[in-house]
């Protein structure tokens, strides 16, 4: 996970200063409101919180006077939205009634509209939109009365074991000055030690310019911070270790998470950002989009799906509809926003667009879901960005929580938009009743699956690394592929094309005969991506013989092909092998090579992988 960025302190600087030092170190990881918590020793819990850039939080405390903020206890959060719109009161820090209590917050807690609802029934009343909030008014209460009264470490653990989901929570109380308490499941959070101070923080980026010396907490631990040192225990309360270590990274390679570059670290967060796009959308009984203006019967009457996207989201787009095709049986058609409207394509209210954007700024996607909306069709958006404007002017939202991408190329967010589009699939396979629950609920253990199998192929990246730097100086790169591999190859070419400047195509395998096969001359690097040879048995020998037309036409062959694929082999000059997964979700694992591949070319090459030229992350122009 690991997209919110936190901040704890207790010792003897003003602890202000040291918070909103950490979060200036985190903004690297992409925010949209931040917020702080001072706590003094008489008893006064001071809150600030602003939407928009850290610059906004201070002005705000200059507006409203830093004198409220002079404890040495404290904490601060930066917060990238899943749960409410980037306003200041759905900001962290959240208080309860009492404004004794304050919390903040990583991940996403699933049952807290459960949660939410027992607190209104027992006449609390909720501020902001926020699952965050739910904790502040619940370890209130668990301090107020009964067996943890009085009890602040007690009190969160009894609060934990009530949570559902992914966090990380850091809790202060007014009474309690001389303390923090922190903790955490499927969510990072480490402390720091220093010489009379102690600090818990999301990322080690927080604290790393006063100490080096950090602790790891283990799954579903809490830690209590004092200017002295640490407790840990787990959530029964049974003492616990954490793992101590000494970071031994600069400040600067600190903010990118120990990496060179944020796009190389984006690739190593693809399993969370498919875990976390995943996590809560299967209730058990079906798959629950995020914010659904649709009725059920909207769904049951579509007759006609159009993807429309650009550029990556465009090529998850290609990938879902075979998967959206066989599931529901109705016709998917991808398009590339910007040509979508100027052709006047048939919609009606019975169409569903589905558009899919990182950003949710794209303005050639924004301008077709507008065109979409005039023609009365429904529009739902995939979009990584809570409250873009994408989502805002659509019927129904689907996020994908891969977490802020800064690199401008695309990898996790494709990733994520990947297993997001899936799910629009079977929430329409199932409003439709083209598949039985169990037949959904199958294939969302499948994809639950993928994470595992990602991080399986990216602790093998070394050989496409040296893949990478050995080719780094050809004129050109083709790609092919087949099924779902095709929109994959389309993706390395793009990759390529926009990382390492190089000239790059994708094509369809069979379109080879049809043309492009007059481009292979000796030496000429092609990457295949290979189905499975048990799921499209056919299409595999086709691809096979393929490769043995352009080898025997002196390409360099570069086979990604799944492990034991014995038959393809002889063809291969390099093989890298990819974990064998449902055929529909190969483009999860296959694509990770060549996002790798792509990266290693154009860093070779000397070039900074994170912001290609004559490129930006969010392209609001037509
Ligand atoms: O923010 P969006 O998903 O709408 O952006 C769409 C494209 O501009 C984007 O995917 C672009 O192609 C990437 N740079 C590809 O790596």
């Amino acid at each position: 996970m690991g997209v919110c960025g936190i901040v704890g302190y207790v010792g003897h600087r003003p602890a202000l200063d040291v918070v909103l030092g950490g979060l200036r170190r985190m903004e690297y990881r992409g925010y949209d409101s931040a917020g702080v918590a001072v706590l003094d020793g008489a008893g006064r819990l001071t809150v600030e919180r602003k939407a928009g850039q850290l610059a906004n939080l201070e002005a705000e405390l200059d507006a409203v006077g830093r004198d409220g903020f002079a404890g040495t206890a404290g904490m601060g959060h930066t917060r990238w939205a899943t749960h409410g719109a980037p306003v200041d009161r759905n900001s962290h820090p959240h208080r309860d009634a009492t404004e004794r209590v304050a919390v903040v917050h990583n991940g996403i807690i699933e049952n807290f509209a459960a949660l939410r609802a027992e607190l209104e029934a027992a006449g609390v009343e909720l501020s902001s939109d926020t699952d965050t909030e739910t904790a502040a008014h619940l370890i209130a209460r668990a301090y107020a009365e009964g067996d943890t009264a009085g009890d602040l470490p007690a009190s969160v653990r009894a609060v934990c074991r009530r949570l559902e989901g992914a966090f990380t929570l850091v809790v202060t109380h007014a009474d309690r000055p001389d303390l923090i308490v922190a903790a955490r499941r499927s969510s990072p959070l480490v402390v720091g030690v220093g010489a009379g101070e102690t600090f818990v923080a999301s990322d080690v980026a927080a604290f790393i310019e006063h100490t080096r010396e950090a602790v790891e907490l283990g799954q579903d631990q809490l830690v209590v911070i004092t200017r002295d040192g640490y407790t840990v225990t787990d959530f029964a309360g049974e003492p616990a270790q954490g793992r101590p270590f000494t970071v031994d990274w600069d400040l600067s390679a600190a903010e990118k998470g120990g990496h060179e570059y944020f796009m190389l670290k984006e690739i190593e967060e693809q399993p969370d950002a498919l875990a976390n796009t995943l996590r809560g959308h299967f209730d058990g009984s079906g798959i629950v989009l995020d914010e659904q203006r649709l009725a059920d019967q909207d769904l049951r009457d579509v007759d006609k799906v159009f993807v429309v996207a650009c550029g990556s989201a465009y090529h998850s787009g290609l990938v879902a509809k075979y998967a959206i095709e066989h599931w529901t049986r109705l016709p998917v058609e991808v398009e590339l926003a910007s040509e979508f409207r100027y052709r006047d394509p048939v919609l009606d209210r019975d169409t569903l667009v589905v558009a899919v954007s990182q950003s949710g700024e794209t303005a050639d996607t924004l301008e077709a879901v507008r065109h979409a909306r005039e023609q009365k069709a429904r529009v739902l958006a995939v979009c990584n960005t809570n409250g873009a404007q994408i989502p805002r002017e659509s019927d129904a939202v689907l996020y994908t929580h891969a977490g802020p991408e800064i690199g401008v190329a695309s990898t996790k967010a494709f990733l994520a938009q990947i297993a997001a589009n899936y799910l629009v699939g079977l929430a329409l396979a199932q409003a439709r009743g083209t598949k039985y629950p169990d037949e959904v609920a199958r294939e969302f253990a499948e994809l639950e699956a993928m994470p595992a199998a990602v991080r399986k192929v990216l602790s093998t990246t070394e050989q496409v690394r040296d893949l990478g730097r050995r080719i780094a100086d050809s004129k050109a790169v083709l790609f092919l592929g087949r099924h779902v591999g095709f929109p994959v190859a389309l993706e390395g070419a793009l990759k390529l094309k926009e990382l390492a400047y190089m000239h790059a195509e994708g094509f369809a395998a069979g379109e080879l005969k049809h043309g492009p096969i007059a481009l292979i001359e000796d030496g000429l690097p092609v990457v295949v991506v290979m189905p499975s040879p048990k799921g499209r048995g056919v299409l595999h020998a086709k691809l096979v013989s393929n490769i043995s037309e352009i080898q025997a036409r002196g390409a360099r062959t570069i086979v990604i092909a799944e492990e034991g694929d014995d038959r393809v082999r002889p063809f291969a000059d390099e093989l890298v092998e990819i974990p064998a997964v449902p055929t529909l979700l190969q483009p999860l694992v296959s694509t990770v090579p060549l996002q790798v591949l792509a990266a290693e070319i154009a860093r070779t090459r000397g070039y900074d992988v994170d912001k290609p030229r004559n490129l930006a992350k969010s392209v609001t122009v037509e």
